[in-house]
Order: structure tokens, then C-alpha cells, then sequence
């Protein structure tokens, strides 16, 4: 999909009165996103779901964008090519990046194959100054096919789905991912312990 830039260079930004910091306060944390990339069936969705309820027990605001859900809605015109998953990811960067501004901890979950589609998602957030945080759900394939948990891989190996992540399309791991969770060696109470730790080591939680 070829996305041009609107406006015929006759925007500009509009800032309100309301500061990054005026809602830091409010909320008691600062807005980042957790952005969760790995193979369908990893366990992306799973993880996101059980910490946005361990932030939500600590009365802290989270929300989560996740792959299925948003191609339902605001992404259902996008396919599985190259491009369709590159511009779906562009969106939900976006996307993202609007809920963090708002002081929001968001919970991204996307398969997100592409490098290069995760890295353009990094950098909007670091012109904007807001954390991004890369966490490489990683689960060996063979593993994620045990789980097969929508039947999903079962429909590719029988040429049913065609274009399918880890059978006939690419997924690039990230290559520093700021954390790495082995899904098939830890539980799911150590992984949102990371999380959470992680979270809080970079000052996102503020006591309070
Ligand atoms: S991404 O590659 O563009 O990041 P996304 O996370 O939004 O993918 O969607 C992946 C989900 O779509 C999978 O969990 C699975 O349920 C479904 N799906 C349907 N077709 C495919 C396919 N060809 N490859 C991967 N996932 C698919």
C-alpha cells in the first residue's frame, strides 16, 4: 500500500495546554508501550492480557491493541503480504503512540514480522520521547505449532492458509529486543514479574 503524505505541506501541529507531565500526575505513570512480537501462537496475547490485569490490580491505566482485535476493526481492510503487514503495523505504531502520549501503558500485539516495520515504530516513539519496549515473545516454532491453539497451523501445513508466518512467510527476531521471554522455559507468573520489574526500573510505575 503506497501511503502519501496528505496535506500538501499545509499542516501544522496544534499543542494544547495540557502537558506529558500534567498527566504523569494525574495518572501516577508516564505512558510507554510494551510492544510483544512473535510467532502466532507465542503467547503475545496471553502475556499482554495477564499484565494488564496485574498493572490494573495496582490501579494502574493499561490497554491493549492486539493483532486479531484490530484487524476486526480499523485494520480489516489489510491482508497478510509484505506490504499489508507493513502498513498494519505502521497504523497500530501510530496507534500507539497516540494511547502512550495519553499517558497510557500500552499493550501492543503483533506479530510484526519485519525489522525494519518494528524499528519505524521504535523511532516514533523516540522523536516523540516516549519509551518503547521491545519484547521478543520467543517461542521455538515447533512449540508454537504443538500449541497451535487457533488451528491455524494446521490449515497452512495442509495448504489452507497460504502466506503463513514460520511455514512459507519470514519472521526476523529481533536482534536486541530490550527484553526476551522464553515462553516455552518460563511461566507465565515469571514473565509478568519481568515485565512488571522492567516496568518499574525505568521509572513507567511511579509509587503512589
Ligand atoms: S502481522 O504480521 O501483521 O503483525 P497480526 O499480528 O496483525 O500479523 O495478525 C496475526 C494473526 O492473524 C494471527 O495470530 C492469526 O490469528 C491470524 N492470521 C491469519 N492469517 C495469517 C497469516 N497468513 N500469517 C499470520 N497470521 C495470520
Amino acid at each position: 500500500m503506497n501511503v502519501q503524505q496528505s496535506g500538501g505541506g499545509n499542516l501544522t501541529w496544534h499543542d494544547g495546554e495540557v502537558s506529558r507531565a500534567d498527566r504523569t500526575e494525574m495518572f501516577g505513570q508516564s505512558g510507554a508501550t510494551l510492544w510483544f512480537t512473535g510467532l502466532s501462537g507465542s503467547g503475545k496475547s496471553t502475556i499482554a492480557v495477564a499484565v494488564e490485569a496485574e498493572l490494573h490490580r495496582r490501579g494502574k491505566l493499561s490497554y491493549r491493541l492486539d493483532g486479531d482485535n484490530i484487524r476486526l476493526g480499523i485494520n480489516k481492510n489489510l491482508g497478510f503480504s509484505a506490504d499489508d503487514r507493513t502498513e498494519n503495523i505502521r497504523r497500530i505504531g501510530e496507534v500507539a503512540k497516540l494511547f502512550a502520549d495519553a499517558g497510557v501503558i500500552t499493550l501492543s500485539s503483533f506479530i510484526s514480522p519485519y525489522a525494519a516495520d518494528r524499528d519505524g515504530v521504535r523511532a516514533l516513539h523516540a522523536a516523540a520521547g516516549l519509551p518503547f519496549i521491545e519484547v521478543h515473545v520467543d517461542c521455538p516454532l515447533d512449540e508454537a505449532e504443538r500449541r497451535d491453539p487457533k488451528g491455524l497451523y494446521k490449515k497452512a501445513r495442509a495448504g489452507e492458509i497460504r502466506n503463513f508466518t514460520g511455514i512459507d512467510d519470514p519472521y526476523q527476531a529481533p536482534p536486541a529486543a530490550e527484553l526476551t521471554l522464553r515462553t516455552d522455559q518460563l511461566s507465565l507468573a515469571e514473565e509478568v514479574a519481568a515485565i512488571i520489574a522492567y516496568l518499574e526500573q525505568i521509572g513507567v510505575l511511579i509509587e503512589g
